[in-house]
């Protein structure tokens, strides 16, 4: 496979797969988010990514359509919207009406991903399938072909801050293969623990999507900290092609 540039500094391959950073706003200072969604715009983030979770299907609330909302009229970045409940049936039409770009629901909430793929794409949005850790990619094989993103876990959901579980790459390489097989252009997502170093780790093993909190957010300059990130996966994706 073929690694080249294109003018947005964004790595594509020859299958015009780019390599994209989605800051997490997990991570950033609630009471300053417009600035934090500012300085992540003005580093060259490629979208933002939004956690919603509800106490129930992880052990911690963030926020709800609304916030989305409030982030949709200060940029134009899509907005990945990672739906960490239980009930996602119940709130789609909220979170593409608030402006979600994606919405990304998890496998392992009620509902069949039978009903929910297509009732997102209806509401004009793309649509995200997302993996726990300890959820075999197999949980999600059937539908990888309906996809929009795939999000494979490498923490367990509910924190941002944490260190990245390695068994996420083996299920990346799986999930990449797969996709590439399928001739399918999702995108393959990682989130939890991403910074250089395991970013990197995430982009050899096929990932096309980057979700980054603390990496992004906490300590350094936010437009450093992607310039960082950025070369770290494109070093990482040029391992893949040796
Ligand atoms: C965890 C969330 C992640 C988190 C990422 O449940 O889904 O998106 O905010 O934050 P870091 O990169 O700090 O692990
Ligand atoms: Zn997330």
């Amino acid at each position: 496979m073929i690694y080249i540039l294109d003018r947005t500094r964004a790595l594509v391959t020859s299958a015009s797969r780019r390599l994209r950073l989605a800051p997490s706003l997990l991570s950033a200072d609630f009471a300053e988010l417009g600035a934090a969604v500012a300085a992540a715009e003005a580093g060259g983030a490629d979208a933002l990514h939004l956690d919603v979770m509800d106490g129930h299907f992880v052990p911690n609330i963030s926020f709800g359509p609304a916030l989305v909302r409030a982030v949709r009229s200060r940029t134009k970045l899509p907005l990945d919207v990672h739906l960490m409940i239980q009930k996602p049936a119940q709130y789609v039409e909220a979170f593409a009406a608030a402006g979600g770009s994606t919405l990304v629901f998890h496998v392992e909430a009620d509902g069949s991903p039978r009903e929910l793929i297509p009732k997102i794409r209806a509401l004009g949005v793309e649509v995200g399938l997302a993996v726990n850790p300890e959820t075999p990619l197999e949980a999600a094989a059937r539908w990888l072909g309906d996809l929009d993103e795939l999000l494979v876990m490498s923490v367990h959901p509910g924190f941002s801050g944490q260190s990245f579980l390695t068994e996420a790459l083996p299920k990346l390489r799986q999930a990449r293969a797969a996709l590439d097989t399928m001739g399918s252009n999702a995108e393959l997502s990682i989130d939890g623990g991403v910074t250089a170093e395991t970013g990197a780790e995430a982009a050899a093993a096929g990932a096309s999507f980057f979700v980054c909190g603390n990496s992004v957010f906490t300590g350094g300059r936010v437009e450093s900290n992607l310039a960082m990130l950025r070369d770290a996966v494109v070093a990482g994706a040029k391992r893949a092609v040796r």
